[in-house]
């Protein structure tokens, strides 16, 4: 997708924020841009708070203005946008490939309202049939989980960046786990879940109300029914 279209995206999930509201901030190309027109807002009077999903988001909002709250200040979130990397017709969704999934569901789970903004490349029939599923898992349970993953069936591999382990916000490892097409993704992610050592994992099963979907077209918005 045309970074244009990316910022025509996360132009129309701006329509829905509100003077006096707590907004969560996704991570990722398509979030970036909506933090950065978010920024623009404040700067001309829009008055709201930011809880974002990353440290990379976290700089970005604060470079371009948008001021920060934590869940201490603000328990409840009312919109958040966040991007994602395969979304399915029942708008559930794998995220993670940024490396950012546990913040994100953390921010998602606390969110009133949840607004993922992606290109139509990102559209599967069946989640898993294009990507990985990342999992975050503490350094000492890697193996464990590997193995784990594996029984179940595919391939995990540690995800690395510039030749090493790749490192999370949150000092964890990601395993990317080449799983292919599932069938239930909610119970996928609280099998997933159940396992200890395991964070969490980027299958988010019913979290997303609305999904923006930008193509050469333009903009559409799926709706939860
Ligand atoms: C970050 O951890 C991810 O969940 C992102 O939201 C996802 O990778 C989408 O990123 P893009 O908007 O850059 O495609």
């Amino acid at each position: 997708m045309s970074d244009e279209l990316k910022r025509q995206a996360a132009l129309v999930a701006l329509e829905e924020i509100r003077s006096g509201m707590v907004v969560g901030l996704g991570t990722g190309s398509t979030a970036s841009h909506f933090i950065r027109e978010l920024g623009a807002m404040v700067r001309s009077g829009l008055k709201v708070v930011g809880i974002p999903t990353s440290e990379a988001s976290h700089r970005l909002a604060a470079e371009v203005g948008v001021p920060l709250t934590d869940f201490k200040t603000n328990p409840k979130i009312d919109v958040t946008v966040d991007g994602a990397d395969e979304v399915s017709p029942e708008l559930d969704l794998i995220k993670g490939l940024g490396g950012a999934l546990v913040r994100e569901k953390v921010v998602a789970h606390a969110s009133r309202r949840v607004i993922i903004v992606v290109d139509d490349s990102k559209l599967v029939d069946r989640l898993g049939s294009r990507t990985v599923i990342p999992v975050e898992v503490i350094p000492l349970a890697v193996d464990l989980i590997t193995a784990q993953l594996e029984s179940w069936g595919g391939q995990a591999r540690i995800r690395e960046k510039d030749g090493k382990p790749f490192v999370s916000d949150n000092g964890n490892l990601i395993l990317d786990w080449k799983h292919g097409a599932i069938s239930d993704p909610a119970e996928l992610e609280r099998r997933i879940k159940g396992l200890t050592g395991v964070v969490d994992s980027g299958i988010f099963a019913g979290v997303a109300q609305c999904v923006i979907v930008a193509g050469s077209l333009g903009c559409r918005k799926l709706e939860k029914p």
